[in-house]
């Protein structure tokens, strides 16, 4: 109400003041308009006297002058007339003005002195305005001046009509103003801010699902975001406590983040967690004008983020984004997540040539296709090996900086990208605790031994303490390779590795996802009903059932092969044909190598082909949205979806196995799951299938959409316990655990 009041004082003042300047502006100018029209007349009348004056004066005729005088001050508005010499005297003056001029006008004596004519507003006794034009002439050797007097009354009434207008135009407005002003603030602003003071009112005590504040985006955009902020975290830490308060009640041991917190702090004993990777978890890139800040499609980053949240910590990490570097501080850190900054990131730069030779040829060309059985020939180049030393130099240096001073850290290496990392920072640092983590699969030793260089990159990869796969499978092919190319004593039973006074563990981590449900991820239930509708809506498509599948585009991922399942199901099962579409959510990846740039042509194709066989006037079997889709654009996909489809040729785990089983809180959909992909150690319920064989998918497809709710959810709710059991905090607490256990003291390791 006060705010209300103060508004209104302020507008109407504001108005006053531009009201009473244009009212002051007006009667300037209509005085000025008055003013020259008297004077114009006055004028005429002076110029046409003039002559006639001159001469009677000649002719000393004042008698003849007198009438003049009399006769011209009888006119309309003409007050009359006056005739003065040089000393100021009255040679002749209209009668019924005489009682009044009782001094000269004002300002004749300028008139005599500049010799021009003048007109001027004067004030005549009771309350009279007068006006009078002087007009100089000459007579014989004398100046003479003409008079003429006009009531001006008038003016002074024009004037004052136009205050009176002027107030009323500024009551009227002020009033309008107000009103509507009055009305704007409380449709568009006091009515959404008291429907979200109740939204949060509602949300303190605990009855909000949505967590979007009601608040108008045009207004209140970067409000609401913050809102949704606050609200997100209050109702994390809400479902936290309340799970813990669950799990403590039921005597459960799930791993929650703060479990893990918990644990780390104790395990760690306040050190800093230090991660290194090549992929960093946030990525900042330009779009225009703006930054955008992404989070990149990498099953490393959805894994190791949450485990970052929770623990807290460094994470380094190659800076690729093109924004990257105005977002960091002198010493190349920030803090993430952005909005809500938990750990660490320290970004480390590399020149083209460094990426080239590191990241695109030795692990991309190399060692990626060399440990996937995907049938891509691996390229081995000398140049990319020595770059691949070099960068692992570079990071070795980062990691090394931020242990500083840190006694027995604690650093977790991740994946191929760094496998002579750890023995650098051993050498250098023989108390750290260090863990290798690969996230592909190891092969057998016979393909391992394609690359040149594999005893050096089994050397230091064994500088770790601990060396980490995601199955037993990759532990043993590992170990076998080990033994088949180094001087070493394994210990089969103990899964270690014992060389040159050294001890490596061998040990699998089956890694996972982050279970508990996000706050942006739960749909009201009307949202939820109609997810699958406003999917199929938005891509223009008429279906009655979704498949849905989530990859890097990758030739590992086995995309084509999937579509050709499609194919072959729609092929087989004609009723399908109209009613089962499969949307293909692919990130391209990787894109400078040939093989991947091709492989996009290659999947478009693939759908194309596909599509033109079967398509119909509001139908088609595949739709291929080749872009970077976030974590919140894919969710709905996972939770509209009939079926989800994870056909890697071969994949150290697949986490889109785990996160579309983790979605699934209506214990529904169905997976379809490779059995190269480690997942399918776990989700035994999926139905796993070779990708290979388009049959078997086919009959997968056909299997799965038929299934009864019953079985569906069976299975569905046996494959959540499994991931809800086995999540990503648990990967975390059971790697932290390995290493705090470790003795780096080297007196007690079985010398080999
Ligand atoms: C796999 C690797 C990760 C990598 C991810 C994305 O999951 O194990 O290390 O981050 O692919 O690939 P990219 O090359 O884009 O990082």
């Amino acid at each position: 109400m006060k705010i209300s009041l103060r508004l209104i004082l302020s507008l109407v003042s504001i108005i006053m003041l531009v009201v009473s300047l244009f009212t002051l502006y007006q009667v300037r100018h209509e005085k000025r308009v008055l003013i020259d029209e008297l004077d114009r007349r006055a004028g005429v009348l002076a110029e046409g006297l003039q002559e006639s004056i001159e001469s009677h004066l000649a002719n000393a005729k004042f008698k003849e002058i007198e009438r003049i005088v009399e006769k011209f001050g009888n006119r309309e508005r003409l007050a009359g007339i006056a005739i003065y010499d040089q000393e100021f005297k009255p040679l002749a003056v209209t009668k019924s003005l005489a009682e009044y001029l009782t001094h000269p006008p004002y300002g004749l004596n300028s008139v005599f002195a500049s010799a021009s004519p003048q007109g001027r507003l004067q004030d005549f006794p009771p309350d009279r305005k007068i006006h009078a034009f002087m007009y100089p002439f000459q007579n014989k050797d004398q100046m003479v001046v003409l008079a003429i007097f006009h009531n001006a009354n008038h003016i002074e009434a024009r004037v004052k009509v136009i205050w009176q207008e002027g107030f009323i135009r500024w009551f009227i407005q002020a009033l309008l103003i107000s009103l509507v002003t009055l009305l704007i603030i409380r449709w568009n602003i006091m009515a959404p801010l008291n429907r979200a003071a109740d939204w949060i009112k509602e949300l303190r005590l605990g009855g909000v699902e949505d967590t979007r504040p009601p608040l108008p985006k045009d207004i209140f955009g970067s409000l609401a975001k913050e809102v949704t902020h606050i609200a997100q975290s209050l109702t994390s830490a809400r479902q936290a406590a309340e799970q813990e308060a669950r799990l403590r009640q039921s005597g459960e041991s799930l791993w929650t983040p703060e479990r893990l917190k918990e644990f780390a702090r104790n395990k760690l004993q306040n050190r800093p967690l230090i991660v290194v990777s090549n992929r960093e978890p946030y990525m900042h890139v330009k779009k225009g004008k703006e930054t955008e800040c992404i989070v990149p499609a990498s099953g490393l980053v959805t894994a190791l983020e949450p485990v970052l949240r929770a623990c807290g910590g460094t994470w380094i990490a190659h800076g690729g984004g093109d924004a990257d570097r105005d977002m960091v501080d002198s010493k190349d850190r920030l803090n993430v997540p952005p909005d809500e900054p938990q750990y660490r990131l320290r970004r480390v730069w590399l020149s083209k040539e460094e990426e080239d030779g590191y990241y695109y040829g030795f692990s991309n060309e190399g060692l990626w296709p060399l440990c996937h059985i995907a049938h891509a020939r691996p390229l081995f180049k000398p140049e990319d090996w020595g770059t691949y030393q070099y960068v692992n130099k570079k990071f070795a240096e980062v990691a090394l900086e931020e242990m500083r001073g840190m006694e027995e850290p604690f650093l977790l290496v991740q994946d191929y990208h760094f496998g002579l990392l750890p023995r650098l920072i051993k050498e250098k640092r023989p108390d750290a605790r260090v863990a290798l983590f690969w996230h592909i699969p190891w092969p057998n030793p016979e393909s391992i031994g394609i690359c040149p260089w594999a005893r050096e990159l089994l050397h230091g990869m064994l500088g770790a303490d601990l060396v980490g796969f995601h199955i037993q499978f990759h532990c043993n092919n590992f170990l076998e390779t080990v033994d088949r190319y180094l001087e070493t004593r394994i210990e089969w039973e103990r899964f270690a590795v014992n060389r040159q006074n050294h001890t490596t563990w061998v040990k699998p981590f089956p890694i996972s996802v982050d279970f508990t449900q996000k706050p942006d991820d739960i749909f009201s239930p009307d949202e939820k009903k109609s997810e699958k509708e406003i999917i199929l809506k938005t891509l223009g498509i008429k279906a009655k059932y979704l498949g849905v599948g989530v990859d890097r585009i990758d030739y590992t991922k086995g995309i084509v092969e999937r579509f050709r399942g499609v194919e072959h199901f729609l092929e087989k099962n004609k009723q399908y044909q109209g009613q089962f579409t499969f949307v293909e959510l692919g990130a391209p990846s990787r894109t400078l190598l040939k093989r991947y740039h091709d492989l996009i042509g290659e999947v478009e194709g693939e759908a194309d082909r596909i599509n033109h066989r079967f398509r119909t006037k509001d139908w088609k079997p595949i739709i291929f949205l080749r872009k970077h889709h976030s974590h919140k654009d894919i969710t709905p996909y996972y939770k509209a979806a009939d079926i989800c489809l994870v056909t890697s040729l071969h994949d150290g785990m697949n986490l889109v196995a785990k996160e579309f089983v983790a979605a699934r809180d209506d214990a529904s959909g169905v997976l379809i799951l490779s059995s190269f992909a480690g997942a399918s150690r776990e989700l035994r319920d999926a139905l796993i299938v070779n990708p290979y064989d388009v049959e078997q998918m086919a009959e997968a497809l056909r299997y799965g959409l038929e299934m009864n709710l019953e079985d569906k959810m069976n299975r569905m709710k046996r494959m959540r316990e499994a991931v809800r059991e086995n999540n990503i905090f648990r990967w975390g607490a059971n790697l932290i655990d390995e290493l705090a256990q470790i003795r780096t003291i080297e007196s007690d390791k079985t010398p080999t």
